[in-house]
């Protein structure tokens, strides 16, 4: 119990997240989502996220310092989410990162969202072995980066050159009439569907556009194939078959991601693979990448799917890192950066 105490806020997105952690140990993981407010615009709208952000912060900060049996006097460092993210959102977090930092004279951490959706998994696995690949996979997100030291920084190797890989997911889903935000219900709906049925492209994955394009994704052809699809069917007056274009769909997303991560493990002789984001919460994407991976000898680690999504606890659990690596603070004039680079 002689670990430091790390308090973590995250506001990047729309969810207002609060996690308390002791080292590895998950203490609280306190969230306030507004996920239903975007819902019937089919996306997150920023203003709507950030006066969310603003209404919950401070009740979410509560409810996770009671669920860790805290006060703030007991925090040793606050971490926060200080990009990359929505402007106004990100302000929420590290206005009141700040506020609390000086209240209760405690050093602050501003923190990288997308190192921090691979730091989560130590909750869950422990010490991540370095170096590993990561792949992010969210709503704003799709990235395969080289973990060298997580405590200094991360270096990427690919991105997507379109849509993120939760993107494609909400829109397909939209298309196809499922709810927003649409990962968990195509999630759902494959299950009862055939992914060979429909042969949809895999972008960025020929010959031609691997020379230039290795670790890149691209999903935007993918949803437009889909989007034709389901049209022509339309047109005709057939019914389209949800679970079985959620699961092609599905299996070609997966597809492109895994191949991708597991070559990139492969060409640097890297044992580790961590999956992070909301996108790693999927059931066909965990069960890919884990078959293939054995039969290379390479480790898949995910953390349980809530952990996946946008919380505060990873947050905290990069936080935990950087002091534990004895790196120092940020300036108190930590601005929010929305486009801050890994
Ligand atoms: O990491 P996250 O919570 O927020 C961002 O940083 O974007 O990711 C949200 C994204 C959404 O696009 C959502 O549709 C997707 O993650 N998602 C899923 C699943 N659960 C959430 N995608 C596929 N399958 C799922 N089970
Ligand atoms: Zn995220």
């Amino acid at each position: 119990a002689d670990e430091p105490l790390i308090l973590g806020i995250e506001t990047s997105c729309d969810e207002t997240g609060v996690g308390i952690v002791r080292g590895h140990t998950l203490l609280a993981d306190a969230l306030a989502s507004s996920v239903e407010e975007h819902a019937r615009f089919g996306g997150v709208v920023p203003e709507v996220a950030s006066r969310a952000h603003l209404e919950a912060i401070v009740p979410t900060m509560d409810r996770a310092l009671t669920e860790a049996g805290v006060t703030l006097a007991d925090i040793d460092a606050i971490a926060v989410t200080s990009g990359p993210g929505l402007a106004g959102a990100l302000l929420v977090g590290v206005a009141a990162a700040k506020g609390y930092a000086l209240a209760a004279e405690k050093p602050v951490y501003g923190v990288n969202h997308l190192a921090a959706h691979v730091a989560v998994d130590t909750l869950e696995h422990g010490p991540l072995p370095e170096p590993a690949i990561a792949l992010l996979v969210s709503g704003g997100h799709s990235s395969l980066l080289l973990v060298d030291d997580l405590a200094r920084g991360v270096t990427p190797l690919g991105a997507t050159i379109d849509d993120a890989a939760g993107e494609a997911f909400d829109k397909v889903a939209r298309l196809l009439g499922l709810p927003f935000p649409g990962g968990p219900p195509i999630d759902r709906e494959a299950r009862a569907g055939d992914a060979a049925s429909i042969a949809f492209p895999r972008g960025l994955t020929a010959a031609k556009d691997l020379a230039a394009h290795r670790y890149d994704f691209s999903f935007s052809g993918l949803k437009t194939a889909v989007a034709r699809w389901v049209e022509a069917r339309q047109r005709a007056g057939e019914p389209v078959p949800v679970a079985d274009v959620a699961a092609s769909f599905q299996e070609a997303v997966c597809d492109v991601l895994t191949s991708k991560a597991l070559a990139a493990c492969r060409a640097q002789g890297i044992e580790t693979l961590v999956i992070g984001g909301g996108v790693a919460a999927n059931s066909r994407l965990r069960a890919m990448a884990e078959q293939r991976a054995e039969k290379y000898g390479i480790q898949v680690r995910v953390p349980r799917p809530k952990l996946c999504t946008d919380n505060g606890a990873m947050v905290a659990a990069l936080g935990s890192h950087l002091v534990a690596a004895g790196v120092a603070p940020s300036r108190l004039y930590l601005p929010a950066d929305s486009a801050l680079p890994l």
